[in-house]
């Protein structure tokens, strides 16, 4: 394989591409927001923990900074225009819940809304924060979770590098 040395700040790009989420957190006086998140990945899986990175420029950061949980979403394809839109405008300036006409539904067990429209809603209580650089990484127990019947995660969403994609074809079983 001919290979050549690449910017380590660029390596990111060889990866094929992350699952898209979307996050949602209670400012503590009634409102909520929701953000997308690419960085996302699983932690534990007993006790489940799931974590999320964060950029300190969000305002989702402000209220993740301040909140003691937060719901983890995940959208199917069809919400690939609401997933986009969540992604670049902030609740500085808009109500994301009511211009995308995404539907929070309060928590089983946490203070911050799930998402209705979402196949897949993770209620997460924060347990550790990491420092991690130009991303702040906060870690949540699931202590509540929610899945449409048969969900198909070939439905799923993934980005990388300015391209949304859907799962691909199972390839092989093991
Ligand atoms: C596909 C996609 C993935 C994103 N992933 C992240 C992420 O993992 N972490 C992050 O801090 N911002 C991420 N962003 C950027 C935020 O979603 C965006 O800045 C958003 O407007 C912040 O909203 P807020 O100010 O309401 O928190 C992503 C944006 C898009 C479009």
């Amino acid at each position: 394989m001919d290979k050549s040395e690449v910017n380590p700040i660029m390596a990111c790009r060889g990866f094929p591409a992350f699952p898209v989420v979307l996050v949602a957190v209670s400012d503590g006086k009634g409102n909520s927001n929701v953000v997308t998140i690419a960085l996302v990945h699983m932690f534990s899986f007993n006790p489940p923990v799931m974590g999320i990175g964060v950029s300190p420029a969000r305002y989702t950061y402000e209220l993740l900074e301040a909140a003691e949980d937060f719901s983890i979403n995940v959208p199917s394809k069809d919400l690939v225009e609401e997933v986009l839109y969540c992604g670049q405008r902030s609740g500085r300036e808009v109500n994301k819940f009511e211009e995308c006409g995404l539907e929070p539904r309060q928590g089983k067990r946490i203070r911050s809304p799930v998402i209705e429209e979402c196949p897949v809603n993770l209620e997460c209580v924060k347990c550790q924060r990491v420092d991690a650089g130009d991303h702040v990484w906060y870690l949540g127990e699931v202590v509540h979770a929610e899945m449409a019947k048969g969900v198909d995660r070939e439905r799923a969403l993934m980005y990388w590098a300015g391209e949304f994609r859907v799962v691909g074809d199972v390839i092989r079983r093991r």
